[in-house]
């Protein structure tokens, strides 16, 4: 860590010496206090449940600006990367720094290509699981399961380690993915074609069948392609956070990426699309558009527990600049395959204009994120709803990787501890069990 940029003074009101915290600049983005010799010089702690004002390390991956609504990777704006870059590029420049040149590209091109199968045993892990499954359960189980295969990688500690399983990582999620859908439905697993892009081969393993030939559709494989570039990082979420502090023990990265996906899961992160998919499909079988009202009442209305899924983030108070990009792609997908008149789409844009003029979401700056409208996408894919989340997976794994990986890489990287405020019973004797 560079030296102090200036100091800062904690003073206590109840006679204990003040002290001096070095307070530290980043490139851009708030200034961080740093509070790591706190305990050891006054006996205390801090306490920020849900991280809303700390800041559990130093990463040069993403940058996320909430009140502007600006998303960065690497300092390039995702509305740059998402119109003239593809996932294989970002993924690059998220692993490496910077984005590739050509032969740089078709490097990377050819490294995650020559690892999409996966070792056959797969298919046996994958039949232990009931067919109604939740393709989230599966693949956080294979994901983990990826370990016992590749001993020649799990160092974590070893760079050459970490590098070919980042590749490995990344090859292999959209065939688990794919394999987990192709499982619900009872169809035959398509083995990966490594003529086609990342995003044409992930639609060829889903959607083809060995009976007819599979064409890609080029419209579908570049939104597919923007679905997992939006995706692809948001600096120290929920999930990633996990992917550190499991990774932070020294645990093997395919251990910490499935506890990733397991994060991912729940309903306030990667499980949102999924929610917010439901919540339209709910509205339209109650009554559709002319029911919004309605809705929207029961939404303000704290105590029937119904949120706007889809809408507010922790960290963007303005639009989440993804958002913009996937209604764009939802418009592209929904009008090549002749769905302009989606039903949910108006639903959605419905929504989306009664909350943006309501005060109950302006005053507390909700506004659609990256989810509302990544489900209908989705759908008019063809994608089942449940596997929403697999796909948010599949595209998180390389920033789960790049932030691990940068985590595992820095000299000042500890084992990952939060302390408590103990509000338990002080210490106590067990009494005889007659006397209890
Ligand atoms: N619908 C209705 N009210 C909401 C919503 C919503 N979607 N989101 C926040 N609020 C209210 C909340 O009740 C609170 O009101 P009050 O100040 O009166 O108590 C206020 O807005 C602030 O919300 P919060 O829950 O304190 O904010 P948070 O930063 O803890 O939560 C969030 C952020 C994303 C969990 C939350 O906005 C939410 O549950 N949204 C719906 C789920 C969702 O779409 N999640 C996807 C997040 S983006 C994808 C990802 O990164 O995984």
């Amino acid at each position: 860590m560079k030296l102090a940029d200036y100091k800062a003074t904690l003073s206590f009101s109840n006679g204990n010496p003040s002290i001096e915290m070095p307070v530290y600049q980043g490139s851009i983005g708030p200034d961080v206090v740093d509070i790591r010799k706190l305990y050891a010089q006054t006996g205390k702690f801090t306490y920020d449940p849900g991280f809303l004002s700390t800041a559990a390390c130093q990463s040069a991956i993403t940058y996320i600006d909430g009140d502007k609504g600006e998303l960065l990777y690497r300092g390039h704006p995702i509305e740059q990367l998402a119109t003239q870059c593809d996932f294989l590029e970002t993924c690059h420049l998220l692993l490496y720094g910077n984005l590739p040149n050509a032969e740089q590209k078709a490097k990377l091109e050819g490294r995650v290509t020559n690892h999409t199968m996966v070792n056959e045993q797969m298919q046996f892990f994958l039949r232990g699981f009931r067919r109604d499954a939740h393709p989230m359960a599966i693949m956080t189980g294979l994901v983990g399961a990826l370990s016992s295969f590749y001993h020649d990688s799990t160092d974590i500690n070893n760079p050459e380690h970490r590098d070919i399983s980042a590749i490995r990582l990344i090859a292999k999620m959209p065939t688990l993915v794919a394999m987990s859908y192709k499982y619900s439905v009872g169809q035959p697993m398509i083995y990966p074609q490594n003529d086609l892009s990342y995003a044409g081969n992930f639609l060829r393993m889903m959607f083809a069948t060995p009976c007819a030939p599979y064409k890609v559709n080029p419209v579908i494989e570049r939104a597919l392609d923007r679905i997992f570039i939006l995706h692809a990082d948001h600096e120290q979420n929920a999930s990633t956070s996990t992917v550190r502090l499991c990774g932070s023990s020294g645990t093997n990265p395919f251990a910490a990426i499935a506890a990733g996906v397991a994060c991912l899961w729940g309903p306030a992160h990667g499980g949102a699309n999924e929610a917010c998919l439901n919540m339209l499909e709910d509205i339209q079988a109650n009554g559709g558009v002319a029911k919004v009202g309605e809705f929207m009442e029961k939404v303000k209305d704290k105590s029937s527990g119904v949120k706007l899924m889809g809408f507010g983030h922790r960290v963007y108070k303005n639009f989440d600049p993804r958002a913009k990009l996937m209604q764009e792609t939802c418009k592209e997908v929904l009008a090549e395959l002749g769905l302009e008149n989606d039903p949910l789409f108006k639903l959605a844009l419905a929504l989306e204009k009664i909350a943006l003029e309501d005060d109950y979401f302006v005053s507390r700056k909700l506004y659609p994120n990256v989810d509302y409208y990544s489900g209908i996408v989705q759908r008019a894919i063809g994608i089942p709803v449940k596997l929403f989340t697999g796909i948010f997976a599949l595209a998180r794994t390389v920033g789960w990787i790049a932030q691990l990986n940068e985590m595992i890489g820095d000299p000042e990287y500890k084992i990952g501890r939060p302390r408590q405020l103990f509000t338990g019973s002080e210490r106590r004797d067990v009494l005889p069990i007659a006397s209890r």
